[in-house]
């Protein structure tokens, strides 16, 4: 709790007698006190000096209490306003509440109220920065560095990233889907010199194969038809930064090719345009592809592959490391639960055993999705196994547990039920949906294409 004599406190009172008497009260608990005997005096004050607390009277001669406070809540929404009254029915007290001000005080009140209620509105606002200190403290460290887990697998990872970073290296980051390829990509840029350069992730995966050379070289005005003015690729974008280029497996060949080039002569060319760029890029990929098979399969250039993997980042399953599951599960209840403005929620040790028994195939993405849900859902302070079983986590199985019915099912609804359902489950985001159903992008294109689910 905060010192009383740290805290400044404005006193607007016009009858003489009353001011007196209160300012003494906080005075002889050593509160800073300054009092005026009008509203325009206190707003000027206001507008000069920072308050922690305004203690008003409601009814002033010139501008009342009520005035004085919606210029509080302009001048300095951070300061605590104290109403005095003559009324005390309820309706009023909503009233003022609703008007913004914290407390108020019905007259006649006693020194133990008074001191009571500015005690209360100490503490809550101390709350309030404590909180948002907190927030601003887990926002930063989600930008930074922020992966759990102390397993020796982890530890190795983080290793193997901190001699990485430094370098200029091409990094080539592989592991499971959700296992936290872009937060190490992040990590990496972080700990690397160009940490205040920008960090540019792309998508491979999402770039349609016809605009994937402009998105990343740029085009110059008229290189295509609807290129109505000269475009900035990604690359040049990322220049003097670090560019992630995520399911780089996904890039057409022509587009590798270029790639290619680039790494190896830190050049390139716009569409449409004969005039080199010379830019600085650090090239950060990372893949949940077996690339070497789509290396065998001619699908991947096999210089781009060993050029890309220079030095190679490989992240662990979930599974592996299942001493990471619990320090997940808690880091991302405290996360869900201080955006959420909730009292930080337990896991009972039932649920917890449960948690842990399970394989989770969507890795830490998928434990980070099934932690906020039980957050959110369950309806006491302590996450139960009847919470964790209502979300009927399914073992995976390299198996498919579906049971053909003797009757037979209509492929057809099947298949598009589950596209949509998909969609559904990853808000729309087909990259993800097409994970969830195991395909790859493009071959879940098609079929959204096939039932026209747009
Ligand atoms: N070690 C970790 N500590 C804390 N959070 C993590 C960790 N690993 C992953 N996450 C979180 O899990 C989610 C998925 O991570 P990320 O997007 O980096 O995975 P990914 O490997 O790129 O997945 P995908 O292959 O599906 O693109 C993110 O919300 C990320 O913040
Ligand atoms: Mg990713």
């Amino acid at each position: 709790m905060l010192n009383n004599h740290l805290i400044n406190i404005l006193l607007i009172e016009d009858e003489f007698d009353q001011r007196q008497l209160i300012k003494a009260i906080l005075e002889a608990e050593h509160y800073q006190v300054t009092d005026v005997d009008n509203g325009e005096l206190g707003v000027k004050l206001l507008e000069k000096k920072d308050f922690d607390i305004v203690i008003s009277d409601w009814k002033l001669p010139g501008i009342n209490g009520n005035q004085v406070l919606e210029q509080l809540k302009q001048s300095s929404p951070g300061t605590g306003f104290i109403l005095i009254t003559a009324h005390s029915d309820a309706s009023h007290a909503i009233n003022i509440i609703r008007a913004g001000a914290d407390d108020y005080l019905p007259k006649p009140f006693d020194k133990n109220s008074l001191l009571f209620t500015i005690k209360k509105l100490v503490y809550s606002r101390q709350i309030e920065s404590e909180n948002n200190e907190l927030k601003r403290q887990v926002k930063h460290r989600s930008k930074l560095l922020d992966m759990i887990g102390q397993s020796s697998a982890m530890n190795k990872l983080y290793q193997r990233i901190e001699k990485a970073a430094p370098t200029n290296a091409t990094i080539l980051i592989t592991g499971e889907s959700g296992t936290g390829k872009e937060l190490a990509a992040r990590a990496i840029h972080q700990l690397s010199h160009l940490n205040n350069s920008p960090f540019l992730p792309v998508n491979c995966a999402a770039i349609p194969e016809s605009l994937a050379e402009a998105e990343l070289f740029g085009a110059e005005k008229g290189a295509y038809t609807g290129a109505h003015k000269n475009r900035i690729g990604k690359l040049e974008s990322a220049h003097n930064g670090t560019i992630f280029l995520d399911e780089v497996g996904e890039l057409p060949l022509l587009i590798q090719s270029k790639l290619l080039r680039f790494i190896q002569e830190g050049t390139i060319n716009r569409v449409g345009s004969n005039q080199e760029i010379k830019l600085n890029v650090r090239i950060v990929t990372a893949t949940n592809r077996a690339l070497l098979e789509e290396v065998e399969k001619g699908n991947f250039r096999e210089d781009l592959y060993y050029r890309l993997n220079v030095i190679p980042v490989v992240i662990p399953s979930l599974r592996n490391r299942q001493e990471d599951i619990f320090p997940l599960i808690q880091h991302f209840i405290k996360v869900c639960c201080l955006e959420n403005n909730m009292p930080i929620k337990q896991l009972s040790a039932p649920a917890l055993k449960a948690m842990l028994a399970y394989s989770w195939p969507g890795n830490v993405r998928q434990l980070r999705n099934t932690v906020e849900r039980l957050t959110l859902l369950s309806l006491e302070n302590t996450i139960s196994l009847d919470d964790v079983d209502e979300l009927e986590l399914h073992q995976a199985n390299d198996e498919s547990n579906f049971i053909l019915p003797q009757q037979g099912i209509n492929w057809e609804i099947h298949e598009k039920d589950c596209l949509l359902q998909a969609l559904s489950h990853c808000n729309n985001n087909r990259t993800q949906a097409a994970k969830l159903l195991g395909l790859g992008y493009k071959a879940f294109l098609y079929r959204l294409d096939k039932y026209q689910i747009s």
